[in-house]
């Protein structure tokens, strides 16, 4: 079961009904999620219920996987492998690695010397298979991150990491059972084994790169919030546990700071943002919203706390992008149509439907600028609090609070874009190129990300989603040890800006969470 509030009984994510529940105390954190009915029926928080015996439970109907975007775009680049079989004129073949030259004696075909780009997402990991000889992405599997159980995000994992013994090492054996399982899959589905691995790269936030290192991320939980290393990690594969050859080396792409990893850096080299032609902003969209400004000669970043609202949590009917989840939605007039992922009957709303949602609530007029839900047929009052109805049968709805969280959201990501812009001397509208990158943004809409407000209105026109560049950024770094120079430079020029720390930022920030394009 997933466990997004890492097991503190607040998100109320992990529902299970007892058989045979016998006498419970109604405590405060089952008042918070069931009512009495419910609580006298079996329903308990899996996360908090101690068992002392055996017992039978009935689970939730399971989310199933959720779309995993594993495609990005990619810009040209050199086929250059870091691993590189050279033929000798004897038919065997050499194998380069780095400074370390270790003469290999490899099968003599052009499937048998591979690599794997990684994206290790703190939701979702991603692994693509490529001939390296032939440049060719051979095939791809993903996976939901197994760490979830310990929480959802990444200040959950530290935390957890922080306070429980061991716990780093426990969550990094999460992960690496995760990869074993995607590379050992790999292989068998092409008749390869482990010795054909000859070269891994992995594209990551801090926090995950430090936990696949085994390397306590706890000083990224706590002021002055600096990670335990920064730039290029490069790992034995073998000394990580991974079923790869004795020679491969497991190259993890530089962070910059705490809050923009490895798989932000990725997502600039894929993107090809170091371009001095075009001025492009990038944005990567999740719980934490990071944001990097290109003019040709700077770059400059942020991070802002856009919360899980975005990703389905903390909203009453919030789900993850998964099936049956609400996608899009229109409202016509008094009814509300919508479409589900996968065509499946709703069984809450996701990230991209709240964007739809709040972007067509403000468009009718049921909400007003400042965010308040207004008197309308699809609001109706229960218990003292209005809700819009989305789905009556189905009991899907938002109250205020939901639509608060997609306006502190909103707020953090403007005012952080704009404090970019500010930062690097750019008006809105000189901007080339607006790039939304992430398993977020590649469900996303344009209408719902100008109608909400997250994006300002001239820039409809130049939006593009790239998708997975963070995969794409480990796939160029398998296929092209140049670019590997470029990525790292990158890494070194980019400026980070706190915003936090900025003087009139909180003003700025407040004026972004209204729904007022001119904010
Ligand atoms: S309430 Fe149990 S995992 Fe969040």
């Amino acid at each position: 079961m997933e466990a997004p509030c890492g097991g503190t009984g607040t998100c109320g994510k992990c529902k299970v009904r007892l058989q045979s529940p016998g006498a419970h105390p109604a405590d405060e954190n089952l008042i918070a999620f069931f009512n009495a009915e419910q609580i006298a029926d079996g329903w308990r928080l899996a996360c908090l219920y101690k068992v002392n015996t055996d017992i039978y439970v009935d689970l939730p109907p399971q989310s199933s996987v959720s779309n995993i975007v594993s495609q990005g775009y990619m810009k040209n680049f050199v086929h250059a492998p870091y691993a590189r079989k050279v033929l000798n004129t004897g038919g065997n073949a050499d194998l380069h690695l780095g400074n370390n030259i270790e003469a290999v004696n490899v099968a003599n075909s052009t499937a048998s010397c591979c690599g794997v780009a990684i994206d290790l997402g703190t939701t979702t990991v991603v692994a693509s298979l490529v001939d390296l000889n032939g440049g060719r992405e051979i095939d791809t599997l993903s996976c939901p991150n197994g760490q979830k159980a310990f929480g959802q995000d990444v200040i959950t994992r530290i935390h957890y990491a922080g306070t429980n013994s061991g716990g780093t090492e426990i969550l990094q054996k999460a992960i690496i059972k995760d990869l074993r399982n995607l590379l050992n899959a790999l292989c068998r589905r092409h008749n390869l084994t482990m010795d054909n691995i000859y070269d891994v790269t992995v594209a990551a936030n801090a926090t995950m790169i430090h936990l696949l290192a085994g390397i306590s991320p706890e000083s990224m939980g706590k002021s002055p919030y600096m990670p335990a290393f920064q730039g290029v990690l490069s790992l034995s594969g073998l000394d990580l546990g991974l079923p790869v050859s004795p020679y491969c080396r497991v190259y993890c792409l530089p962070a910059v700071s705490s809050f923009v990893g490895g798989d932000i850096t990725a997502g600039i080299l894929a993107c090809g943002l170091e371009d001095p032609s075009e001025k492009t902003l990038f944005i990567d969209i999740g719980t934490n919203g990071e944001i990097v400004l290109a003019d040709g000669e700077h770059f400059c970043s942020c991070s802002c706390a856009a919360g899980p609202a975005l990703e389905g949590m903390n909203i009453s009917c919030g789900v993850q992008a998964a099936q049956g989840a609400i996608e899009d939605l229109f409202i016509d007039e008094h009814t509300v149509q919508y479409t589900t992922i996968g065509g499946e009957p709703a069984n809450g709303i996701c990230g991209s439907g709240l964007l739809a949602a709040v972007a067509e609530m403000r468009r009718t007029g049921i909400i007003d600028k400042s965010g308040r839900l207004l008197s309308h047929s699809l609001v109706k009052t229960v218990a003292g609090k209005k809700r819009f109805i989305i789905d009556d049968k189905q009991n899907i709805y938002l109250t205020q609070q939901d639509i608060r969280q997609v306006q502190l959201a909103k707020g953090a990501i403007l005012s952080g874009i704009y404090t970019l812009l500010k930062t690097v001397g750019i008006k809105a509208t000189e901007l080339q190129r607006v790039v939304v990158a992430g398993q977020f943004g590649a469900h996303l809409k344009a209408d719902s990300l100008i109608g909400s407000g997250l994006l300002p209105p001239e820039w409809e026109e130049i939006i593009s989603y790239t998708g997975n560049t963070s995969k794409s950024g480990a796939l160029i770094c398998l296929l092209s040890y140049p670019e590997r120079t470029v990525v790292e430079a990158i890494a070194k020029n980019i400026e980070y800006i706190e915003l936090a720390q900025l003087e009139g930022y909180e003003t700025l920030f407040v004026k972004c969470m209204q729904f007022d394009p001119s904010a």
